[in-house]
C-alpha cells in the first residue's frame, strides 16, 4: 500500500484554518502533498498570506467576525471528508485583548461548526488544535458548557460578557472550551449518527508564527526576551523539555483527520513529550 492509500486524502476535499504559518502551514502542506483538494481559509489581513505549495481555493476570513463566518459558511465546499481548525492568538500581557481571544480561539470555531458541519460528509472528520494551555478543563465544564450551549452569538457573546473572571485566563478559558466541547459533542446527534469523528490535538510549546505573541503576552512589560525565559523555565527546563516543531504537530493532526485513525473519536491527545502526563500523574499521586 503506498502512503495516498494508507492516508485516503488522494481526491478529497479538505478545510484548514490556519493555514498560512506554523502548525496549520505544515499540516496543510502535508495535505496537498497527500493529493487533498486544500481549501486553506486565510486571515483577513493576516501576517502571511502566500503558499509554496497547490491548494484548490483561498478563502478569507477573520475568525472574530461573525460576518466573516457567515459568507465563510456559505463559500465553503460540499462533501467535506476533513475539516482542519488549525487557527489561534495568544492573549497580550495587558489582557486588553480577553475577549476577542475567546471569539477567535473558540467562538469561531463553534459558530462554523454549526453553520458549516453538513457540508462534512458522512465519516468525516472535524480536528481542532487545542493547547496544553486548556490543561485542567474537567474542572471547568460548567462554565465552558454555558458557553457552548449559548443558543446564539449574540448569547455566547453576552456570556463572556458578564464572565470577566472566568475569560480573565484569556487563551485558557478558550482551549478549555474548545477541549470541553470535543468531550460535549463526540455523542451528539450531528456528530454520531453521521459517523462524524471529532478529535482535537493539545500541543506544547512549538515554534510558530505566535511564539513572539506567547513570549510577550507572558512578560509583565511585553518583553519577549524576559516571557521566553519565563515559558521555558516553566514549561521546558523542568523536564529537560525542548521546543516542537510545527511539523511535530501539524503532521500527527493530518494522521488523526484520517482514515488511519478511523476508529478514534472524542479524544484529545496531547503532543508535549509527556509533560501533561507528570502533571497527571503528580494530581494521582
Ligand atoms: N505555538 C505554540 O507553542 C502553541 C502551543 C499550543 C497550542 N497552539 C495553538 O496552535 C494553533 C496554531 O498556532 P501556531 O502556533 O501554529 O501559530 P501561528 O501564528 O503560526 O498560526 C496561527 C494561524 O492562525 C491564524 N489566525 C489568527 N487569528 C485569526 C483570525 N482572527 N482569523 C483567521 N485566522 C487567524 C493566523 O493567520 C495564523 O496563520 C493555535 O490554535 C494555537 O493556539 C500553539
Amino acid at each position: 500500500m503506498d502512503l495516498q492509500h494508507l492516508f485516503g486524502y488522494g481526491g478529497k476535499t479538505v478545510v484548514i484554518s490556519g493555514a498560512f504559518s506554523g502548525m496549520g502551514l505544515a499540516a496543510a502542506r502535508l495535505l496537498s502533498q497527500l493529493g487533498a483538494d486544500v481549501y486553506a481559509i486565510c486571515r483577513r489581513n493576516g501576517r502571511h498570506n502566500t503558499l509554496d505549495f497547490p491548494v484548490k481555493k483561498i478563502l478569507y476570513a477573520d475568525f472574530g467576525s461573525k460576518e466573516d463566518l457567515d459568507l465563510l459558511a456559505e463559500a465553503l465546499p460540499d462533501n467535506i471528508y476533513a475539516m482542519f481548525l488549525c487557527h489561534g492568538i495568544a492573549l497580550k500581557n495587558d489582557g486588553s485583548n480577553t475577549l476577542e481571544v475567546q471569539r477567535v480561539n473558540f467562538l469561531g470555531h463553534k459558530y462554523l461548526l454549526e453553520k458549516s458541519l453538513h457540508k462534512v460528509c458522512d465519516r468525516g472528520s472535524v480536528n481542532i488544535i487545542s493547547s496544553t494551555g486548556g490543561y485542567d478543563w474537567q474542572s471547568h465544564v460548567s462554565e465552558c458548557m454555558e458557553v457552548i450551549n449559548a443558543e446564539t452569538y449574540e448569547d455566547a457573546i453576552r456570556w463572556y460578557e458578564t464572565h470577566p473572571d472566568t475569560i480573565a485566563s484569556g487563551y485558557v478559558f478558550s482551549k478549555q472550551c474548545l477541549c470541553t466541547y470535543v468531550k460535549a459533542k463526540v455523542h451528539e446527534p450531528e456528530y454520531i449518527d453521521r459517523k462524524i469523528r471529532l478529535n482535537a490535538i493539545n500541543p506544547g510549546n512549538t515554534i510558530t508564527g505566535l511564539t513572539d505573541d506567547f513570549n510577550r503576552g507572558t512578560s509583565p512589560t511585553g518583553n519577549a526576551e524576559e516571557g521566553k525565559a519565563v515559558i521555558e523555565a516553566l514549561f521546558l527546563d523542568s523536564w529537560n523539555g525542548h521546543w516542537a516543531t510545527p511539523e511535530e504537530m501539524g503532521y500527527p493532526l493530518v494522521a488523526i483527520g484520517s482514515q488511519i485513525f478511523s476508529y478514534m473519536s472524542g479524544q484529545i491527545i496531547y503532543l508535549d513529550y509527556g509533560m501533561s502526563s507528570v502533571w497527571e500523574f503528580g494530581e494521582l499521586e
